[in-house]
């Protein structure tokens, strides 16, 4: 994209590099778009040669004159890297806080007033442009301001604008979701070697008919019981198997599991020793996420 805005994206991890390997391939981004930065030049050189885009250590330095910035860190290294950055961001450029749990109040008191402050929640399909990104902007922030956000997510997938209220469940639901979904697989892979299906054969009729699974839901709108249904003949093998899953509690346990998800997403906010949100110089030792 000839106009496309500099984009700092602060933390090369794993879902930095999938945004960064998503972006890459859909050609709207170039590698002389991207300023990354992570926490060791170690890991600043593994991402450097990888990707071939300018990778530090300096995280000031990567938001300078950046018309779009990504934080990818940790809900625990947030607060740092906001009161780094604060003095070095231009007045309106769209600040995406990535981190699961971390609200928009507590980033909106760690970086200037002036900053368009915006939750993204992204998942990792992103590195295939298979993303779901749920885009949150702070009360106040310019439609501009999170439009730019949302093209550079629309090139990395599917992109919707939810409420901050809905964030901790995307976290349990989206966020989470592939690693759900990825237990499935392997499972339904499991049932078709243990049927005497060589390996490699099994992981791709379960990766494909799950991947024509979801593009039924989506392209035609209908309803999963509905198109469970049109499988389901009297008598037949699939309701046999339908009733074993539903003895096995399937639906509450998947379900639960997004609740339980959610829940834990509430609980990364970084804390003060007192139990109060931290302070950019005062993060108590967090959780990971999502
Ligand atoms: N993983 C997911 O599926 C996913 C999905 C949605 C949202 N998120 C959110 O994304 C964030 C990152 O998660 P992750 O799974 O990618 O974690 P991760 O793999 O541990 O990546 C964190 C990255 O931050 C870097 N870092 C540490 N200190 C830094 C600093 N001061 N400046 C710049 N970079 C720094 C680390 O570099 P070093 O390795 O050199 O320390 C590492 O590259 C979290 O807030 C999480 O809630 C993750």
């Amino acid at each position: 994209m000839a106009d496309s805005p500099t984009v700092a994206l602060l933390g090369g991890g794993m879902l930095g590099q999938a945004l960064l390997e998503g972006a890459l391939a859909s050609g709207e981004w170039p590698a002389g778009a991207f300023r990354v930065t992570t926490g060791r030049e170690e890991s600043a050189r593994r991402v450097r040669e990888r990707f071939g885009v300018a990778c530090g250590t300096d995280d000031a330095n990567a938001v300078e004159g950046a018309g779009l910035v990504l934080l990818c860190v940790k809900p625990r290294t947030l607060p740092s890297v906001c009161r780094a950055i604060a003095p070095a961001l231009a007045a309106g450029v769209p600040v995406v806080s990535c981190a699961a749990g971390v609200p928009l109040a507590d980033l909106r008191s760690w970086l200037p007033e002036s900053a368009a402050v915006i939750r993204a929640m992204p998942n990792l399909p992103c590195r295939v442009r298979s993303g779901m990104t749920v885009l949150c902007p702070a009360e106040g922030v310019p439609e501009e301001a999170t439009a730019r956000a949302e093209t550079f997510f629309q090139s990395l997938g599917r992109v919707r604008r939810l409420g901050e209220e809905h964030l901790d469940t995307v976290t349990g639901l989206s966020a989470s979701g592939p690693a759900f979904l990825y237990l499935v697989l392997e499972s339904l892979t499991d049932g078709g070697v243990m049927a005497g299906l060589p390996r490699g054969a099994a992981m791709e009729l379960a990766a494909q008919t799950t991947l024509g699974a979801a593009r039924m839901v989506l392209e035609t709108g209908e309803h999963p019981a509905a198109l469970k249904d049109a499988v389901t003949t009297p008598a037949g093998c699939t309701i046999s198997a339908l009733l074993k899953l539903e003895d096995g509690r399937l639906r509450s346990v998947l379900a639960r599991a997004v609740e339980e998800a959610a829940r834990a997403a509430a609980g990364l906010r970084p804390q003060t020793r007192s139990g109060g949100p931290a302070s950019p110089a005062a993060a108590a030792p967090p959780e990971e996420a999502p």
